[in-house]
């Protein structure tokens, strides 16, 4: 975190690291994917020649001639001269190489029921829906909106969509109707695939009302022609005659006879949206085939996979880049089986997650360290009821993990051996970065540590001069890398501001970061007003413009501030309208927190929101969203001389205090 003055600080949450580094076993090393450490350098003396290499072992209908073309920084073009089917190389590819059998989806739904989808199963699915898509108007080039829970039919959707070259853009289900619509509207989707509901925490949580919702707004006017609306909970839901179709019923006119075609490697292949430091969310475009080429390879190293044995566990939602590139695109192009879970953590009680890995015999289990924490505060003696003994590799995403929960997670997970790769990686970055190689590296909880072979990332000063080891600054990554975002869809302008600006042809990823006397990377949170809440991206200015939509409210500023169990956690600071009868302070905080979920999403929800009659402001008005931190986290207000009004931060900070210490 950057401080007024631009200098860096350290994170909070890895206060505790007492210095203990954990280096690989001689017996887990030797049947390592990666136990050469030659490939580091290898990788870094000719880059193209590494991801070339990679990107072989996928399946192109027409090969690459060309590694990359960067004529026209910062618009990277990866393999551009080679085609190939992103669906075809997570399916048919494997079907094709006889292991069709392999289990590749254990679904377990949050109220117990299971299904089984083998290569061969889903290939097949895939090949219905590709049919079904088709006659629905699907064709290369199109955009398709899917706001879902985590059902295999999202995973077929998204392959469906892949195979057929279009580009889906994937809607969290916990997102409202209006963040739902503005992410229809700005991909102009003219289908959405949606579902009547999904399980959650033991009740039916209904997506198809949010979807007419959606869909209503702007008059009914708008991009969508057709509504597909997958069965999972049999709660009732409307259908608009002409516009809404089950698949259960449409899909009972298709065969499995579906012929991939190859696309060029940078067709789309998804839009997926995420906060910025603006209101507006940006569409992070991704394209396939060195999309496809990072995912695959990182899910295979990074993770240590053994396709035959493994059974791998992602617990992101498919709603994120996470479910993007390692429950759906890494995991299934390298015939990996993998564990599905529709629900949370605590549903029907906080031993669910452990009783899947018994139950499964997961192998690779991958999470953030906000589930983790929340564990933890449960106590171990919860799994440590579950035989867990099959874990050999446990991985960490989404936000630092603080070295007190490393060591929980090594010790209680991974009974104490298993290897932890604490992985750094964005949306825009599509796939995994920087990480430990669990055959290499001798890990430091709390600490990224590592680019990834064929990644050139480092940390640079204000000015972009690398710092030497032991010091911190900024993020960048210096040369481009297949996976990497291509643009923001609709506004090139926009990703060349947000991205490539602040230091010419390097790519600034928002974040700080300390390199310490190894030159290891350790992660010390955004520097931008991007918030991480329980590892997911809120923009401060997004929520903003949220409660000040608000009839009732005249300004107000959001921080995100530490939270023990979240990471970070949203706290809002109001000026009512005085004028105004609908809201007094009292009632404010609920409804504005209400506010806020219907407006954006539940995620987005504030922890507190506090009534103020003044906000702290420079006198050139820029509100100090700083001091306002200081004193969320109940921190002594450091120095507010550049104030206009001094008395505002005192009055703030002691209201601020006799909370905390209320709570
Ligand atoms: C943060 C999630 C520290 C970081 C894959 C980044 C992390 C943002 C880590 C991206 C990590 C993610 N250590 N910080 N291992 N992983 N972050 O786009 O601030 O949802 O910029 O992608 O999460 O969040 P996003």
């Amino acid at each position: 975190m950057t401080d007024q003055n631009g200098t860096i600080e350290s994170h909070p949450l890895t206060g505790d690291d007492d210095g203990a580094t954990y280096a690989p076993s001689a017996e887990f090393r030797a049947q390592a994917n990666v136990n050469d450490p030659s490939v580091y350098w290898r990788a870094a003396e000719d880059p193209e020649a590494y991801w070339a290499d990679q990107a072989s072992k996928l399946k192109w209908t027409k090969p690459f001639t060309e590694v990359l073309d960067w004529t026209n920084p910062p618009f990277a073009k990866w393999f551009q001269d080679g085609e190939l089917n992103v669906a075809a190389n997570c399916l048919d590819r494997h079907v094709a190489a006889g292991i069709g059998d392999r289990v590749a989806i254990h679904f377990e739904g949050e109220p117990g029921d299971t299904r089984t989808l083998t290569y061969a199963e889903l290939t097949h699915e895939v090949k219905r829906a590709a049919n079904m898509l088709t006659s629905l108007g699907v064709s290369a080039g199109d955009r398709v909106a899917i706001y879902m829970p985590m059902i295999p039919e999202t995973i077929i959707a998204m392959l469906a969509v892949a195979r057929l070259g279009a580009a889906h853009s994937v809607v969290f289900g916990g997102f409202s109707a209006e963040s739902l619509r503005a992410r229809i509207d700005d991909a102009a989707a003219e289908l959405v695939i949606t579902a009547d509901g999904g399980y959650r925490k033991g009740r039916v949580s209904a997506l198809k009302p949010t979807v007419d919702d959606a869909l209503a707004l702007n008059g009914g006017e708008g991009s969508v022609q057709k509504v597909l609306v997958v069965q999972r909970c049999e709660n009732d839901v409307e259908m608009q005659e002409g516009r809404d179709l089950w698949w259960h019923e449409e899909i009972t006119a298709y065969d499995g006879e579906h012929t991939a075609q190859g696309f060029p490697a940078e067709n789309p292949l998804f839009i997926l949206y995420t906060s910025g430091t603006t209101g507006k969310p940006k569409g992070i475009l991704h394209t396939s085939g060195g999309y496809l080429t990072q995912v695959s390879t990182t899910h295979r190293d990074v993770f240590d996979l053994k396709p035959e044995t493994d059974v791998y566990w992602c617990t992101a939602d498919i709603g994120w880049v996470t479910g993007h590139s390692y429950v759906v695109y890494g995991p299934l192009a390298n015939g990996a089986t993998q564990v599905v879970y529709e629900g949370t953590p605590e549903t029907p009680d906080w031993g669910r997650w452990w009783s899947i890995i018994q139950k499964y015999g997961v192998t690779i289990f991958y999470t953030a360290p906000t589930a983790i924490r929340a564990c933890m505060k449960i106590g171990r003696q919860v799994p440590e009821q579950y035989d867990l003994s099959s874990i050999r590799v446990l991985g960490s995403v989404g936000e630092p993990i603080n070295p007190e929960a490393w060591r929980w997670y090594r010790e209680v997970v991974g009974a104490g051996t298993a290897p932890i790769v604490d992985t750094w990686w964005q949306t825009e970055t599509g796939a995994i970065m920087i990480s430990p190689l669990p055959g290499l590296t001798a890990l430091k909880p709390g600490s990224a540590q590592v680019p990834q072979p064929g990644i050139a990332a480092t940390v640079v000063s204000e000015s972009g001069e690398p710092v030497p080891n032991g010091q911190g600054g900024l993020l960048v990554v210096q040369r481009p890398w297949p996976s990497m975002v291509r643009t923001i869809w609709g506004d090139d302008q926009r990703f060349i501001d947000t991205y490539w600006s602040k230091f010419g042809d390097v790519y600034f990823a928002g974040d700080g970061a300390r390199l310490d006397e190894d030159g290891d990377v350790w992660l010390l949170g955004r520097v931008d007003d991007v918030m991480n809440v329980s590892g997911h991206r809120l923009s401060t200015a997004e929520i903003e413009s949220a409660l000040v939509e608000h009839t009732s409210v005249a300004e107000a500023a959001v921080v995100g501030a530490d939270d023990a169990t979240t990471g970070q956690a949203v706290v809002a600071f109001v000026i009512l309208k005085s004028q105004q009868t609908q809201l007094t302070a009292d009632d404010a905080e609920p409804a504005l927190k209400k506010h806020v979920a219907a407006q954006i999403g539940a995620i987005a929800r504030p922890r507190q929101v506090f009534v103020v009659t003044e906000l702290p402001k420079t006198r050139s008005g820029k509100i100090m969203r700083r001091l306002l931190k200081d004193a969320a986290e109940g921190k002594e207000i450091g120095d507010t001389t550049t104030l206009a009004d001094t008395a505002v931060m005192q009055t703030i900070s002691a209201r601020m205090r006799e909370e905390l210490g209320n709570k």
